[in-house]
């Protein structure tokens, strides 16, 4: 394999958007932040200076890191944060990854606008079963006026989700229609025949995404650093934690340019920024009209189930055997009691969500050490079953006192090396029922299947894919339904699972998985690297 160096140099830089300047985190001075380019099994050593005024992480998002969580980044999960002034150098090791992965701080909000792609080419001499001439990286994000941790602590303060984002940009712009926007939208030049291969990310802090170009289909052939089936499709639907990879034909008139937009996929009745934010494809330096595309409707659930559905694995796998044990997670929205006389929240309390209905409280120590180490008392073991009598998940009470509170702590899933899981993940009714993109560090897997309502057996049944499911690391949960993952437990460490959308792993959506160490030294832990940040 080759090996890779790259420095990272966290830095404040000014930018204007929306006809303001404000200071924004990034890495070597970009926003969206540098591309990573490695071949399949290759190694990346980065080097990363953090000049901000507090400590911050960084997270290889999708590369499972075998053997090897001193390198994965999430802050007090497998790292303290790198302070400031200090720097340190992540080894990345990339396995069996294909395709498009991503990169993004992972301490508190930061990774709004510290974040960037991984672009990870087949093996020398391998292509995959398409063709294309030129690619793209089109990264979704988005952009607060604010100085997003003033608003994140004023929130906090008062129990509520921050206010939403001004504008979505595609790299790093808002794009026409929005204040100040036009000039500056990005744009991809295309010559008339020639097919492009978009590798789509989705950093967008929490919102799911529709996403088309005015008058061009696009075929679908990746998702999450894996091959899929191909397919053609008028848009696509990318939660946070995403990535696409589709490829462009420019078919079209070229006497006209094209918009490519993004806007909003909301299921729920949370608020959400209401802007579309857009690109340009350029056929043309002098076009008689820009089309612009019709993208569904913000809750337009069936557009998004429809697109889903459609994704298979490009492969047949078998996955007849089964599995050694299933685990079952709630995954709920849900209050806390306010510490001050009343919040801002539902009923005067502060908002919370949780897993099994176990807010994730964070440590001050990192867990990979505190497990490392044998520091008993730092976690629990999370119950591998939720904690609510009966299984009508979907039809609790939204308000139930007995459960609209959920407990609070360092709660983690252990699993012995080697033993096949089936996670289902299971929306509830309880609070404010909304999709939820579920990620987990340090794996990839398969989900065999998703329908809305309450996971049972006959559902199950009815609709199992054990042939050709797609092979991912973050996966939407349907509000007030469920969905099943397997994954063989081959890579010991310490793994964080969490929504991706920072407003509710904020407020507690997470656990920890621990693989523990197989019986070879092959099968277990890497030593630690030189120089990992000291916890305070
Ligand atoms: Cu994309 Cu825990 O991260
Ligand atoms: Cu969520």
């Amino acid at each position: 394999y080759d090996v890779h160096h790259y420095s990272f140099i966290l830095k404040e830089t000014n930018f204007t958007r929306l006809c303001e300047e404000k200071t924004i985190l990034t890495v070597n001075g970009m926003f969206p932040g540098p591309t990573i380019r490695v071949r399949k099994g290759d190694r990346a050593f980065v080097n990363v200076h953090n000049h901000a005024d507090y400590g911050v992480t960084i997270h290889w998002h999708g590369v499972k890191q075998p053997r090897n969580p001193w390198s994965d980044g999430p802050e007090n999960i497998t790292q303290c944060p790198i302070k400031p002034g200090k720097n340190f150098t992540y080894e990345v090791i990339f396995s069996d990854e294909e395709g498009t992965l991503w990169w993004h701080a992972h301490s508190n909000w930061t990774r709004a606008t510290v974040h960037g792609a991984i672009i990870i080419y087949p093996d020398v001499g391998v292509t995959p079963n398409y063709t294309y001439n030129a690619e793209e990286v089109i990264i979704l994000g988005d952009w607060y006026k604010e100085n997003l941790t003033t608003l994140v602590n004023a929130a906090a303060a008062v129990g509520i989700d921050p206010n939403v984002s001004d504008s979505y940009t595609i790299n790093g712009q808002p794009g026409y229609p929005n204040n100040c926007s036009t000039e500056t939208t990005y744009a991809l030049p295309v010559q008339e025949g020639n097919t492009y291969l978009l590798r789509i990310v989705n950093a967008v802090m929490n919102t799911e995404m529709f996403f088309g170009i005015a008058k061009h289909n696009l075929t679908v052939v990746g998702q999450d650093g894996a091959y899929t089936s191909k397919f053609d499709t008028s848009y696509i639907m990318i939660t946070p934690g995403q990535t696409m990879d589709v490829l462009l034909t420019a078919n079209q008139s070229p006497a006209d340019n094209y918009y490519m937009a993004a806007s909003s996929f909301a299921a729920s009745d949370a608020p959400y920024d209401e802007t579309n934010t857009s690109a340009l494809v350029v056929y043309n330096n002098s076009p008689s009209s820009i089309l612009y595309p019709q993208l569904p409707l913000p809750n337009n659930t069936n557009a998004a189930i429809s697109f889903t559905s459609q994704i298979k694995n490009s492969e047949s796998v078998n996955l007849q055997e089964g599995f050694d044990e299933r685990i079952i997670i709630t995954v709920s929205a849900n209050q806390l009691p306010c510490d001050l006389d009343k919040c801002d929240g539902p009923q005067g309390n502060k908002l919370s969500t949780s897993l099994n209905n176990v807010s994730y409280v964070s440590t001050s120590i990192d867990i990979l050490q505190a497990y490392t180490r044998g520091l008993l008392g730092t976690y629990e073991e999370l119950p591998h079953n939720p904690p609510f009598p009966g299984t009508n998940w979907t039809n609790i009470e939204r308000d139930d006192p007995e459960y609209i509170f959920p407990s609070q702590g360092t709660k983690v899933l252990t699993i012995d090396y080697g033993k096949s899981i089936e996670i289902v993940y299971q929306g509830t009714s309880i609070g404010n029922p909304e999709n939820h993109p579920l990620h987990l560090h340090g794996y990839s897997f398969y989900v065999v299947g998703t329908a809305s309502g309450n996971f049972t057996e006959e559902a199950y049944k009815e609709n199992l894919n054990l042939d050709n499911p797609p092979k991912v690391n973050t996966v939407g949960v349907p509000k007030s339904g469920w969905i099943a993952i397997r994954f063989v437990a081959n890579n010991p460490g310490v793994w964080f699972m969490h929504c991706h959308f920072e407003r509710h792993v904020t407020l507690g959506m997470a656990t920890v998985l621990i693989v523990r160490n197989g019986t070879t030294e092959e099968t277990s832990l890497l030593p630690p690297p030189v120089g990992l940040p000291e916890c305070s």
